[in-house]
């Protein structure tokens, strides 16, 4: 059997290595023993954006990019998203298993418990500007719930940290709903324990005069689902925020409150609302093939296309393109579906998205969905944020619990300038 290891030979020197090859994957730390001198650091790879490192190893969320496969503790996204539910999907992804009944029972109840905010945050979230972000508003409140649980210090206490867990997972809705209804102007709409996770969210958007808020069932399972996808996807840059932000150890809503930041960010949770700016741009069918034609000469991109890792369809497109189906039975057929049904059919019959293998992604269809229920683009990150709380929370408890990690910290080439002495300000050119 062929040996499981890489052999090097570092040509500035003629010395031959052996290092071991585990799980398809060399010890970057391993390079170091190769030197051309012994005041040499040892060699390091350089590698910008983390194309070819695996900075851990996990076992929370599977990728196969190139066949399309997302799945969650062994669990296909489509049978989660067919038959599971946002908490019990998130009760997996944080403990490994699918929950029994007293377990999902006990789940259930400890989030729907824990849903109330501090009514002193109530009152800097009045703080904030009338046109501020909600997602600003958002990282800045969960950051700010470090100060109300001072408890949530003790990183490697269990109990502490269970507890954090159903607080994050339980305030993010109430959060995101009172950042909402300030950006509208809305009074806040508090939890309600009769309600589903997602019920309860929309009633903390929707409500109005009404004494009892009822959700919409296909609106509510709507975003279950979408929920449900949202939940966790590996080491995307949110999630790599939320591991190297808790890798100093401090307070998991600290670490959030970075992951949520990293999540603002228009490269990464903002994706949706340039689709939904593309489709109003191109404004009607029949100008579809005329922008294709421009994305193919290089003037812009077809928003909504393509991922860095699937190299496929996006597993999660197709479960959002039938949701958006029955969310439109309801709110109406959003005037943009037929724009983007139109631009993925053209798209996927071209052979330069073809030969790029350029699919829709998860964001091609969710802004409509989004859009037809009846909010505002800036909502869109924050829709993204408290779903993914639960991986990020999973994500950091791994990293935490996890020998081998230690604080983050890359090292750097240093190409600035050499050793050179202080020049007084007046001897200056
Ligand atoms: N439309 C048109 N061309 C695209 C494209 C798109 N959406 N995405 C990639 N390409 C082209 C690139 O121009 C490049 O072409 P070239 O080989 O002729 O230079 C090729 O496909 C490879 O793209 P690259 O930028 O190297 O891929 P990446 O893995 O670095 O980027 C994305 C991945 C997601 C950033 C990129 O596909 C993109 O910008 N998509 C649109 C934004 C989006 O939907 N983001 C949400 C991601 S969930």
């Amino acid at each position: 059997m062929a040996a499981e290891t890489l052999t090097i030979i570092d040509n500035r020197t003629g010395k031959k290595y052996e290092i071991p090859v585990r799980d398809g994957a060399i010890n970057a730390s391993d390079l170091r023993q190769i030197r051309v001198s012994e005041e040499d650091f040892g060699l390091m790879s350089y590698d910008p954006a983390f194309m070819n490192t695996a900075s851990c190893q996990s076992k929370i969320s599977y990728i196969d990019g190139d066949r399309g496969i997302l799945r969650y503790r062994g669990y296909p996204i489509e049978q989660l998203a067919e038959k599971s539910s946002y908490l019990e999907t998130a009760y997996l992804i944080l403990y490994g298993e699918l929950p029994t009944k007293a377990q999902l029972d006990d789940w259930s109840y400890n989030v729907t418990h824990h849903s109330i905010l501090h009514e002193n945050i109530k009152k800097f979230i009045d703080g904030f500007h009338h046109d501020a972000h909600p997602m600003g508003m958002l990282v800045s409140a969960v950051g700010a719930l470090s100060t109300f649980y001072t408890d949530a210090k003790h990183i490697f206490d269990a109990e502490s940290r269970k507890k954090q867990t159903y607080r994050l997972i339980a305030k993010m809705p109430t959060l995101a709903g009172f950042a909402y209804r300030h950006s509208i102007g809305m009074p806040y709409s508090y939890p309600d324990n009769d309600l589903s996770y997602t019920g309860n969210f929309l009633n903390m958007l929707f409500k109005m005069t009404e004494i009892k808020y009822k959700p919409n069932p296909v609106i509510e399972k709507a975003f279950d689902v979408l929920f449900i996808l949202h939940a966790d996807h590996e080491q995307n840059c949110s999630t790599s925020a939320m591991r190297g932000v808790g890798s100093s150890h401090v307070d998991p809503y600290c670490a959030v409150a970075a992951a949520a930041a990293a999540l603002y960010g228009p490269l990464h949770g903002g994706a949706n609302e340039a689709v939904l700016r593309m489709l109003m741009e191109i404004g009607s069918k029949s100008k579809v093939p005329e922008f294709i034609k421009a994305v193919k000469e290089g003037h812009g991109k077809l928003m909504g296309f393509g991922h860095r890792v699937y190299k496929n369809y996006d597993p999660r497109a197709k479960i959002i393109k039938q949701i958006a189906d029955s969310v439109f039975e309801v709110t109406g057929r959003n005037p943009l579906l037929d724009i983007a049904l139109e631009l993925e059919r053209i798209a996927l019959e071209d052979d330069y998205f073809i030969k790029r293998k350029l699919y829709p992604n998860v964001d091609f269809y969710s802004g409509l969905i989004y859009q037809s229920i009846g909010l505002a683009m800036d909502m869109f990150p924050v829709l993204f944020a408290i779903p993914r709380t639960s991986g990020w929370v999973a994500q950091w408890e791994e990293m935490l619990l996890d020998s081998e990690q230690k604080i983050a910290r890359p090292r750097q080439i240093y190409k600035g300038a050499a050793k050179r002495d202080y020049v007084p300000i007046t001897a200056r050119k």
